[in-house]
């Protein structure tokens, strides 16, 4: 299982308008990295869930959770993705936790809270820094945790927290990449190895 988690440290987590993703919290970055995590030419990833930590108004930090191997409906451009997900943050408004749909889940956590959880269940956690170890030399388990920042870049103090956790650095290369960008070379470097 691949498992990716992306910190959108100013995505909505309420209504927003559909029309305008950059001023939504930039949702645009958001919508085009769950479409490169899930899809691939005419399917879906079924092996790779997509987290989405948004911590913009009015109720962060939130996970918007896709699941590859049971969400149904999916489309690939980022309108339809920022109309399924501003109706999961509708449904999801006040509560702590829904499934909204098949493959579809809106959970009230943080980031940390998220990340701990998964070391906790034994994952190998990876985050994607320019400066880490160069991920063709890293050793990669089939069942991996990714996390990663947005345009804004992970705060200082979860990356120390990252690091006294275990979570492990691994650079995609010299140059700062969008995040969307990050996910497509991690699956191909997944994909050469363990499919
Ligand atoms: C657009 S970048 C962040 C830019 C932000 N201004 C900063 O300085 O952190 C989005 C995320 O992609 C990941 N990233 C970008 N380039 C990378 C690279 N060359 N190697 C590994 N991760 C990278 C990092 O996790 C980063 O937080």
């Amino acid at each position: 299982m691949r498992e990716f988690i992306l910190r959108a440290r100013t995505a909505k987590t309420g209504d927003f308008d559909i029309n305008d993703l950059p001023g939504a919290g930039r949702m645009d970055i958001v919508c085009n990295s769950i479409s490169n995590a899930l899809n691939i030419s005419n399917k879906l990833r079924k092996d790779t869930v997509m987290h989405i930590v948004l911590e913009g108004s009015p109720e962060p930090p939130k996970i918007v959770s896709f699941h590859g191997d049971s969400i149904t409906g999916m489309l690939w451009d980022e309108k339809s993705i920022a109309s399924v997900i501003r109706n999961a943050l509708l449904k999801s408004k006040g509560k702590e936790k829904i499934k909204v749909s098949d493959g579809l889940f809106v959970e009230k956590k943080s980031f940390e809270a998220l990340v701990k959880e998964r070391l906790k269940q034994g994952k190998q956690v990876v985050y994607l820094h320019q400066k880490g170890k160069d991920i063709r030399e890293a050793e990669l388990k089939k069942d991996i945790v990714v996390v990663f920042g947005d345009y804004i870049g992970m705060p200082r103090a979860t990356e120390s927290l990252l690091d006294r956790l275990g979570a492990e650095r691994a650079s995609l290369g010299p140059e700062m990449l969008f995040a969307a960008h990050c996910i497509i070379l991690v699956h191909n470097e997944l994909d050469r190895r363990h499919i």
